[in-house]
């Protein structure tokens, strides 16, 4: 069981349980279910509109790295937010990327703060 606290300067922090582990539950589908109004459009990680920023608030476990998908990281470096280098670095060293794609996120069991 993760919480994950959807985080907006639009709206009220809401927490909510996620269950880990189901390999396909995505942050994004995470936000639709609670009715969290994160931004999206092909749901496929193509258009880059659900970008969201995410930092672990995890007491217990150490930041997990969680692979970026492919598209991902091209979305991801044409925005801007993170170069080939910092990519390269993040896989050698397996840290985690704080841009994410909301729909490529698989919630994993972590407590995180999803900034949108
Ligand atoms: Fe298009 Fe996530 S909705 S990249």
């Amino acid at each position: 069981m993760a919480l994950v606290t959807f985080s907006s300067p639009e709206y009220r922090d809401k927490t909510v349980y996620a269950v880990a582990g189901s390999h396909t539950q995505t942050v994004l589908k995470l936000a639709l279910e609670n009715k969290i109004p994160i931004n999206f459009e092909c749901e496929d990680g193509e258009c880059g509109t659900c970008l969201v920023k995410v930092t672990s608030i995890d007491k217990k476990n150490q930041r997990m790295g969680g692979p970026l998908t492919e598209k991902e990281k091209a979305v991801l470096k044409q925005l801007g937010k993170v170069t080939s280098e910092e990519l390269e670095k993040m896989i050698v060293d397996d840290l985690p990327c704080e841009w994410r794609l909301a729909c490529q996120m698989i919630v994993r069991d972590e407590d995180i703060r999803v900034e949108y």
